[in-house]
């Protein structure tokens, strides 16, 4: 099985009911595209979101889910309520989740046994630091990050992986194509001994991702898509960065 084209939008900490607007917009324009879209808006918009889209082929996800399925967790979200709002994905790892809220390798494997038990797509997420990058050190923290962070029971159906640069995430930088290269065939070959439809799994690119480079990024072997954060959040640049997929 070849991996999906997936051109997926993670909103973050932005956006209210008023940027819904922004999804009209999009699935006017793409409604129907040939790869798979998905967008990540945050938890309290993903129900209204989802109404929204109605019958167009757009996915909407969550960007963070609690490991247990459900009890005394205060502020937190499960997997089975992201997919009762009407989540099909859920952003997991994701490098500010790393850094804002400490989470571990291990803490993102509970959590993506906890999305593909509740049925949802993990999305998830590795990437080195600049200083991990400087030192030499982007290929051990990968495969140290995908080792950990992957439960068993993950494969092409049910887990795609997003490399994202911890120093390319909204700076306006990016890896040179040759860098990207390095790090998505490494992630491929990696992924290999532990999975058993390697060869099928998106491998997502993500950072400072815009209409003006996605088409050379789409162009890099083994780069199945890409997480955009910034320019997901306007549907003129998202509906550009999809185009260009
Ligand atoms: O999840 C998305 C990434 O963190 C990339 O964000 O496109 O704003 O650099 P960015």
């Amino acid at each position: 099985m070849a991996p999906r084209k997936l051109a997926a939008g993670n909103w973050k900490m932005n956006g209210d009911l008023a940027a819904l607007a922004e999804i009209d917009i999009l699935c006017d324009a793409h409604g129907a595209p040939s790869c798979d879209v998905l967008i990540c808006p945050p938890a309290t918009l993903i129900h209204a979101m989802k109404a929204r889209i109605g019958e167009n082929r757009i996915a909407v996800g969550g960007q963070d889910c609690h490991a247990r399925p459900s009890g005394a967790h205060t502020g937190d979200i499960s997997a089975a309520q992201l997919k009762d709002a009407g989540a099909t994905y859920v952003i997991l790892g994701h490098s500010e989740r790393r850094a804002d809220h400490g989470e571990s390798d291990s803490d993102v494997a509970q959590k993506v046994s906890a999305a593909i038990a509740a049925g949802l797509i993990a999305v998830v997420c590795v990437g080195e630091t600049e200083a991990e990058r400087d030192s030499g050190q982007t290929l051990d923290v990968i495969g140290r990050q995908l080792a950990g962070s992957l439960p068993e029971g993950a494969n092409a159906s049910n887990c795609v992986i997003a490399y994202e640069p911890v120093w390319a995430i909204g700076t306006g930088r990016t890896p040179t194509t040759d860098q990207i290269a390095e790090v998505h065939a490494f992630m491929r070959e990696k992924l290999a001994a532990s999975v058993s439809d390697a060869s099928g799994m998106s491998l997502l690119y993500g950072g400072s991702v815009k209409p003006s480079n996605a088409a050379e990024m789409f162009a890099i072997a083994n780069v199945d898509g890409a997480l955009v954060g910034g320019a997901s959040l306007k549907a003129a640049d998202f509906g550009a960065i999809i185009a260009a997929l």
